[in-house]
């Protein structure tokens, strides 16, 4: 078990990525395991989910500490003792201090809904909507100290289509989201992320030079 790589998995809400990350693990197609779950809100569902699959919780409430930079300590802490190796934000509604990052420097990564730099923040589904992008899509990024601003490690394009509300892209978009974050964290199990400044490469992937999606699709 010691080789595996040790997730330090951070929550706020539902947890439907953390959910897609334990039935990989539990399938076996990711050389990791999740050594904790740290959730900022009580009231969490992914804390059921991690639960379930028997997996050690932490909740650290975070209105119950003094600032900010209370918090990260006890976080860093809590992830140290857990040995995690990555961490992996999930749905984590947290801004996260300089102290945290230095903590786990370049071992932070995020998803976001949105296909970055485009929609960095919150609401990304309906300013997509709003800006009137034929695509949206989500990333897998490494976390920086700026807001969803860190080198991207993999996308998923997602069209938007006509009648499409922030939910029913949402959704759409969650589905990519389910298989990309268990992807990008078998790259780091696998040791394939090279990161050079703000390009990642991933060693050993297939390229497919005629790839190209058209939203409406072209006329035949
Ligand atoms: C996801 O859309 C993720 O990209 C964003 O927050 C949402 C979390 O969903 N950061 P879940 O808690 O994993 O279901």
């Amino acid at each position: 078990m010691s080789d595996l790589l040790k997730l330090g998995v951070l929550i706020s809400g539902s947890g439907s990525n953390l959910q897609s990350i334990i039935d990989h693990i539990e399938k076996g197609s990711l050389g990791a395991r999740i050594s904790i779950v740290v959730s900022n809100n009580p009231e969490a569902y992914g804390l059921t989910r991690a639960e379930k699959a028997g997996i050690p919780c932490a909740v650290l409430d975070h209105r119950t500490f003094a600032g900010r930079e209370a918090f990260d300590r006890e976080l860093i802490r809590v992830l140290k003792d857990a040995g995690a190796d990555l961490i992996v934000l999930a749905g984590f509604m947290r801004i996260l201090t300089g102290a945290f990052l230095q903590a786990f420097d370049q071992r932070i990564i995020n998803i976001h809904p949105a296909l970055l730099p485009a929609f960095p923040g919150t609401h990304v589904q309906q300013k997509a909507l709003d800006y009137g992008v034929k695509f949206s899509g989500c990333t897998v990024h490494f976390v920086d100290e700026g807001v969803d601003t860190g080198p991207i490690i993999i996308q998923a394009v997602v069209p938007v289509l006509p009648g499409d509300t922030a939910d029913t892209l949402a959704s759409r978009i969650l589905k990519e989201e389910h298989k990309i974050y268990p992807q990008a964290i078998r790259y780091f199990a696998e040791g394939r992320v090279v990161k050079n400044g703000r390009r990642v490469e991933i060693s050993s992937v297939r390229s497919d030079d005629g790839a190209a999606l058209h939203n409406p699709p072209l006329d035949r």
